[in-house]
């Protein structure tokens, strides 16, 4: 889709709907209420009628206006209006795309960055309708040979006043970035597990880095693999055909000596569960557990295309876990780059037997922050369902500013505490620790085994299991969260 801005008067511009805003209480926004005065009062009489009454994500198309040169007009409604909140916000977004992709148009004027929402600037205002409307059009048909209908819409404009124009435009080159960068995350994590690979993920990351002149990369192979000691990461890959790949993206957009923010993402590309296999039922969905990796490529394109005057390192390590004569048995023993043995009580606790490896190798780029995201316990979803992801981590400021950054973006979090006490769970009485430590607290005692690797530096881990993907059902498929999260932590750290 292309996206545009327009300050030119809304009845001159070449559109075929323009998607303007009313109050709750009949109140018209500042575009509603000029577009009506050209067009007969036609809104105002048809709320006078009845038909809209301007509650948050009503819509109403005006699909004839015989004597103006304005094709269409799409009438949202958005809730009382001291009292419209992000939230309220994009659920009218969402109402307004779900109207115009039924009536199939090829373009869109959306004027509702005249609305007024809590606490947030036009800016904010351009990138959640370039966001939401990009996540709605989002249609993955790669692997269909039948393919659905294409959706209409080609270009959505978004309509600025003079004052606001650099404000939109900040916002437009914001949110393209996040909305391509979501994209990419989705199509990987849509991608089943006989097309994206640790092979294609890494090929995929390289494209990614080519488009960039601030980015390079380097993916190690399992011998280099091997000999960085990285016997947890490679003892869960020795049970597939596929040959795992740590991926590592650079992106140095700031001062050469400046640390770098390094994300690490779970990688795996299938996860069967390996000798501790799981049930049959929705295993289907395991392709997604790659979902932490998709997102650091996504959020590095996104950097990237902003342009922002920070430096990020992405660690991918990427496998699949599958159960094979040479797979992991319960009780095996590894040794971690690190030095510490762990005990696999059960094998398809594999993300973190790959991510502590990389955790380890994350202190090699002296990182300023180390953040990592993965797919990694069904227990977040028993905690915290599917609308936060989880965040652990063994800095409170850092934590802190994740949240700030979620709160932004319309992606949520939620902290939970990795106390000393859990710790007692990971015993083992043949190795430094095992890899599961029981039902209790799963999300926990999951970070809690990854802080015995990143004690050197402040920490960040969010399980994003429960919020990068929705199960089962039509809307089965990636998320293409915590891609505006990240970016929104990046545009953060990057303004100061
Ligand atoms: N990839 C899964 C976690 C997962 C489960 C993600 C459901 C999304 C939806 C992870 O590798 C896993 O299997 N975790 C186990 C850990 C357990 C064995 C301690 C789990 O959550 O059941
Ligand atoms: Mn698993
Ligand atoms: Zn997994």
């Amino acid at each position: 889709m292309d996206y545009s801005i327009e300050t030119l008067a809304l009845d001159k511009q070449q559109t075929d709907c323009i998607i303007v805003g009313i109050y709750e209480n009949q109140q018209l926004s500042t575009s509603a209420n000029s577009i009506d005065k050209l067009n007969q009062d036609i809104i105002t009489q048809l709320i006078e009628r009845g038909d809209i009454k301007g509650k948050n994500a009503e819509t109403l198309l005006i699909n004839h206006l015989p004597s103006s040169s304005i094709k269409r007009i799409l009438v949202v409604g958005l809730g009382e209006k001291e009292k419209i909140t992000a939230k309220l916000y994009r659920k009218a977004l969402f109402s307004a795309i779900k109207a115009v992709k039924a009536i199939k148009v090829k373009s869109a004027t959306c004027a509702l960055t005249d609305i007024e929402v809590k606490g947030q600037d036009t800016c904010w205002k351009t990138r959640q309708i370039i966001e939401v409307f990009n996540d709605a059009i989002y249609l993955f048909q790669d692997t269909k040979s039948i393919k659905d209908p294409e959706i209409e819409l080609e270009k959505l404009i978004i309509s600025a006043s003079e004052e606001s124009t650099s404000l939109v435009e900040m916002g437009l080159v914001q949110g393209t970035a996040i909305a391509k960068g979501m994209d990419l995350t989705k199509m990987l994590a849509d991608l089943p597990g006989n097309y994206c690979t640790p092979t294609y993920l890494a090929e995929q990351a390289t494209k990614v880095a080519s488009n960039s002149n601030k980015m390079s990369i380097e993916v190690l192979e399992e011998s280099d693999i091997e000999a960085l000691g990285m016997g947890s990461f490679l003892s869960v890959s020795r049970g597939s055909r596929q040959p795992a790949k740590l991926i590592v993206l650079n992106y140095q957009g700031g001062a050469k000596d400046s640390k770098p923010i390094v994300l690490v993402g779970k990688g795996l590309t299938f996860d069967a569960g390996g000798i501790s296999l799981k049930p049959g039922a929705g295993m289907d969905e395991m392709k997604y557990d790659m979902c932490g990796g998709a997102t650091v490529i996504g959020t590095l394109q996104a950097a990237a295309e902003m342009n922002l005057a920070i430096n990020v390192v992405g660690i991918i390590p990427s496998s699949e876990n599958m159960p094979d004569g040479d797979a992991n048995k319960p009780g095996d023993v590894v040794t971690s780059m690190a030095g510490l043995t762990i005990e696999i009580l059960n094998t398809d606790a594999e993300g973190r037997l790959i991510l502590c490896d990389a955790l380890t190798y994350a202190k090699k780029f002296n990182p300023e922050v180390v953040i990592d995201l993965a797919t990694l316990t069904g227990a977040c979803l028993v905690a915290l369902g599917r609308i936060p992801s989880g965040l652990l981590g063994n800095d409170d400021a850092l934590c802190n500013d994740l949240l700030a950054a979620s709160e932004t973006a319309c992606d949520s979090l939620w902290r939970l505490p990795i106390w000393e006490e859990y710790h007692e769970l990971l015993k083992s009485n043949f190795a430094d620790l095992a890899n599961i430590g029981g039902r209790d607290a799963g999300t926990i005692t999951a970070a809690c085994f990854l802080s015995r690797f990143t004690e050197d530096y402040r920490w960040a881990h969010l399980d994003i299991a429960g919020t990068a993907w929705r199960s089962g059902g039509k809307n089965k498929g990636a998320t293409g969260r915590p891609v505006p999260l990240l970016s929104q932590y990046l545009i953060n750290r990057a303004n100061g």
